[in-house]
């Protein structure tokens, strides 16, 4: 079967993927979602790599997961889903991810972008949890994501009607960081790539890291977490060198150690 997505390297230090199921605007068939996996797997054993950008197409990011493959699954068959191992990959991709939204994000679509760190969506961006059309629920984090990104009563409204919120809608709820042209949505996203790139990996990390377990943990214990971490970047020579390169006015060069 042919790649489901394309892989550029940039410039150093940042990859783009971009989804490429034109024909079913981008929808998550097992193959593209085992594809992404790997080629994450594949970004972060790579010391280079630093960021990565994902983006889909001008009409689509994604339309959620292909309903074609998931009507040809019964109940065994979602039980056993080989699409799970590959949303654990992409959840725990240690290196900052940025979705770059043009189009739809529908569903598994919308759930994707929300595994992102960062989302920068278009202005013609519409951001859904469709599946109470299909008789189904979100499966795939977009119960628990969108009510921490948006708010009860906006993911309650998206989830069980159905219906979509705008770029500015999602911005304004906190989803999205930023909303621009569509011509201008991956350009956008690889400067905000390129700029963390230039950091230091694994300050980056850590803070990524922090950032996430404030999703999902206790102030307590998420600040516990954020003093270790904290204290754990005092024994990197990157930060030697950021501290060194402030006083010596001077761009510091990090190498990740
Ligand atoms: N799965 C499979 N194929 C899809 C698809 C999907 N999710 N979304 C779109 N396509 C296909 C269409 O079937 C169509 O193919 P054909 O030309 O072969 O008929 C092609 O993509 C273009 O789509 P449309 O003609 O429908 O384009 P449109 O501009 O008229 O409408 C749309 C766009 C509103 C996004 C509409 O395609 C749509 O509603 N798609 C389904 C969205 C959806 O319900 N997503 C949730 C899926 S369930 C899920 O995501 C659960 C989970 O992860 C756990």
């Amino acid at each position: 079967m042919p790649l489901t997505l394309a892989v550029e390297f940039i410039e150093p230090g940042v990859r783009l993927i971009t989804l490429q199921r034109p024909q079913a605007l981008n929808a998550l068939t097992t193959q593209l979602l085992g594809e992404l996996a790997d080629e994450l797997n594949a970004a972060q054993a790579d010391p280079d790599t630093r960021a990565v950008v994902l983006a889909g197409s001008r009409k689509a990011f994604a339309a959620g997961a292909d309903i074609k493959e998931m009507g040809e699954r019964n109940l065994v068959g979602i039980l056993n889903d080989p699409r799970q191992a590959s949303w654990q990959t992409i959840t725990h991709f240690n290196k900052p991810l940025i979705a770059a939204v043009n189009g739809f994000a529908l569903g598994g679509g919308c759930e994707l972008a929300m595994h992102a760190d960062i989302i920068i969506a278009s202005e013609d961006a519409r951001f859904g949890q469709p599946e109470i059309n299909l008789g189904i629920m979100p499966g795939a984090g977009g119960t628990q994501r969108l009510l921490r990104a948006v708010g009860k009563s906006m993911a309650m409204q998206m989830v069980l009607t159905g219906d979509p919120i705008d770029a500015r809608q999602a911005q304004r709820a906190g989803l999205v960081s930023e909303v621009t042209q569509p011509e201008l949505t991956v350009e956008r996203a690889l400067q905000i790539a390129h700029n963390i790139a230039g950091k230091a990996p694994l300050a980056v990390r850590l803070a990524k890291e922090a950032l996430l377990k404030a999703m999902d943990t206790d102030l307590a214990s998420g600040l516990r977490f954020e003093r270790h971490a904290f204290t754990v970047l005092a024994g990197s020579r990157d930060r030697d060198e950021g501290i060194r390169a402030f006083q010596e006015k001077r761009t510091p060069t990090f190498i990740g150690e």
